[in-house]
C-alpha cells in the first residue's frame, strides 16, 4: 500500500485552502508538494455571511455550501496532484478539515459543524476521503479541537526539552510537549490573527495587516487592553477552544472601542493576541517553534518574542516543517491515522473521553 497522503486545510482566516500532498514513513515524513487554493470571491463572500448571520445558515443554503466547498476543496487537491506530477492512484487517501460554519463544543447539544462534503471530493478525485475530524471528539465530551497536537507529538517530542507548538491561525492554539514525557498538553488561546484582519479591513478595507506594519504605527492602550484581557475565556482552564463566532467585530464592539484611534486599537489588538499567548506558554517552555500565518506579521512576532524572555522562539522550519504547510500536513497525517485505524485526539488536550480513530470515510467512488 502507498503511504502517500494529501491534507486539505482551510482555516478561521479563510485566507484560502492550505493543500499538501506528503510522504509518511514510521517516524518521519516528506512534503512532496503544497498549493494553495483559493476561493472564488463569491464562495467567500457566502461563507462569510454563513459564519455570521444564523439566518444566512438555512438548510438549502449550508447544504448548497456544502457541495461547493467540497467543489473547491476537490480542485485544491487535483491541482495539488498535477503540479506534483502524481496520479490519483498512487494517493492512499485524502484528509479534508473543511471549513468551519459554527464551533459550539460546550452547547447544551455540542456540535462543530464543517462544510466541503467529502463525497463530492472522493467521487470526482477516485480518491478516499475523510472529513468530519471532529464530531467523534465531541461526542465523548471533548472539544473536538485542537486536533493538530497528536501530530506535533509524533513529529516534533523532544525528550528533555519542554517545546511549544505554537500556532497563529485566525484563533492561536498551543501544543505543549513535555520534556519530562508526560501527556502533551494545549488548547486555543484566543485571537490569533482574526481580529487583526477584521479591524484592518473595517476601516481600510485590507484583508490582513501585512508584516503589522498599521499596527506599528499605533500605541498600545493598556486600559483597554487590561479590559479585553479579562474576558472570561482567557482565565478559563483547558480544555477549551473557540473561534471566530466568539472572537468577532461584535465581541470588540461591545468594549466601546469607538473612542479611540483606529491605529491604537489594532496595536492593541495586536497586544492582546501576543499577551494571551505569550501567558499560555510563560513558565511552560524552553523551546517555542511557531506555524501558521501570524508567524508573517512581524510585529506581532516582535511583541510574541519580547514577553517570553530566555526562551528560544523559532519558526517550525528549524524542527524540518515550513510553518504554512503544518496545518495541511496534520490532516494528511490525520488521514494516514484513521486509513490505520488509529486515533487522532489526545484526550488530555481536547477533554475527550478516550482516544478516537476521527473522522467520516468517504470511500473513493470510480
Ligand atoms: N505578511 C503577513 N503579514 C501579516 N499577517 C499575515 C501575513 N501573511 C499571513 N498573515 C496572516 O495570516 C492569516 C492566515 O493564517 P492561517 O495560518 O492560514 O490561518 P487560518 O488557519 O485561520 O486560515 C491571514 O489572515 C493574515 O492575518
Ligand atoms: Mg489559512
Amino acid at each position: 500500500m502507498s503511504d502517500l497522503y494529501i491534507g486539505l486545510m482551510s482555516g478561521t482566516s479563510m485566507d484560502g485552502i492550505d493543500a499538501a500532498l506528503v510522504r509518511f514513513g514510521d517516524a518521519s515524513l516528506e512534503v512532496l508538494e503544497t498549493h494553495e487554493h483559493a476561493y472564488p470571491a463569491p464562495l467567500r463572500e457566502r461563507l462569510a455571511e454563513a459564519i455570521r448571520l444564523s439566518s444566512a445558515r438555512s438548510l438549502a443554503n449550508v447544504e448548497s455550501l456544502h457541495r461547493n466547498v467540497g467543489l473547491c476543496f476537490r480542485d485544491a487537491a487535483m491541482t495539488l496532484l498535477e503540479k506534483a506530477n502524481v496520479d490519483q492512484s498512487s494517493v492512499t487517501a485524502i484528509g479534508s478539515h473543511g471549513q468551519t460554519i459554527r464551533h459550539e463544543p460546550n452547547a447544551p447539544e455540542p456540535y462543530s459543524l464543517q462544510v466541503g462534503d467529502g463525497t463530492v471530493i472522493a467521487a470526482d478525485t477516485g480518491i478516499t476521503t475523510i472529513s468530519d475530524f471532529r464530531t467523534a471528539d465531541i461526542e465523548l465530551g471533548g472539544q473536538g479541537a485542537p486536533l493538530a497536537p497528536a501530530f506535533h507529538e509524533w513529529l516534533f517530542r523532544r525528550p528533555g526539552t519542554d517545546r511549544v507548538i505554537l500556532n497563529v491561525g485566525g484563533i492561536s492554539n498551543v501544543t505543549m510537549l513535555h520534556g519530562d514525557g508526560s501527556d502533551t498538553t494545549g488548547f486555543d488561546t484566543g485571537p490569533g490573527n482574526t481580529l487583526l484582519d477584521a479591524w484592518i479591513g473595517r476601516h481600510r478595507g485590507e484583508a490582513f495587516d501585512r508584516d503589522g506594519g498599521w499596527a506599528a504605527q499605533g500605541q498600545v492602550n493598556n486600559i483597554l487592553l487590561e479590559r479585553l484581557l479579562a474576558d472570561p475565556y482567557f482565565a478559563a482552564p483547558p480544555p477549551k477552544s473557540t473561534g471566530f463566532e466568539y472572537f468577532n467585530l461584535e465581541w470588540l464592539d461591545t468594549f466601546d472601542i469607538g473612542e479611540h484611534e483606529p491605529a491604537d486599537v489594532q496595536a492593541t489588538l495586536g497586544a492582546l493576541s501576543a499577551n494571551s499567548i505569550t501567558d499560555a506558554i510563560r513558565g511552560n517552555a524552553d523551546e517555542v517553534l511557531v506555524c501558521g500565518g501570524g508567524i508573517h506579521n512581524r510585529e506581532l512576532m516582535r511583541r510574541i518574542r519580547d514577553r517570553l524572555p530566555g526562551v528560544d522562539v523559532a519558526a517550525t522550519t528549524s524542527a524540518g516543517l515550513d510553518p504554512d504547510w503544518v496545518e495541511a500536513v496534520a490532516f494528511a497525517w490525520l488521514a494516514m491515522r484513521t486509513t490505520r485505524g488509529l486515533p487522532g485526539n489526545l484526550p488530555a488536550v481536547t477533554g475527550a473521553s478516550h482516544p478516537a480513530v476521527l473522522g467520516i470515510t468517504h470511500r473513493a467512488i470510480w
